[in-house]
């Protein structure tokens, strides 16, 4: 078993927070170990939530055509979440729940060492960068996370 199939195992018996109460899956996150472009959204919605998948519903579709026009596949790159289960009625992760998750994504950061990481919408960029500057201008230009480059973008949600 790899060390990233080890660490979504401990990841999915979470129980550090209240979201794991009401989730259906956890979420973990997909793609390869070696990913040089790792994509950073909010959170499950409800067809994550049901399948254990990332960003498999309409904002997913819109992810995949972002993917696809920067030049790659989905197979190519890996795609998580910065909260790993799904909020009741899809309400903002809390403060306690951001902390609670961070580690996982910190820890799937460090095992994965992409080149560059690409946070979708508002939530993402604000988290990692902790700013509170909006997502439009934090947008299109790199920052850095970690000692990774960061480039923020809109959520292929709301796009
Ligand atoms: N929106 C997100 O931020 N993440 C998902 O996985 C799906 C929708």
């Amino acid at each position: 078993m790899s060390l990233l199939t080890e660490l979504h195992a401990e990841i999915e018996r979470c129980k550090n927070c209240e979201l794991a109460r009401h989730r259906t899956r956890v979420v973990p996150g997909e793609g390869p170990e070696n990913a040089k472009l790792l994509f950073i959204g909010e959170a499950p919605g409800h067809h994550e939530d049901q399948t254990g998948r990332p960003f498999v519903g309409q904002a997913g579709q819109y992810l995949d055509q972002l993917i696809g026009m920067i030049g790659y596949k989905r197979s190519q790159v890996f795609i998580a979440n910065v909260i790993k289960c799904r909020p009741p009625d899809n309400r903002d992760p809390m403060p306690g729940e951001i902390m609670a998750c961070g580690k996982w994504l910190e820890r799937q950061l460090d095992l994965i060492k992409p080149r560059v990481i690409v946070t979708l919408g508002a939530f993402a960029a604000r988290t990692l960068l902790g700013s509170k500057a909006p997502i439009s201008a934090l947008r299109g230009r790199f920052h850095e996370y970690r000692g990774t480059r960061l480039m923020p973008t809109f959520h292929p949600a709301y796009v």
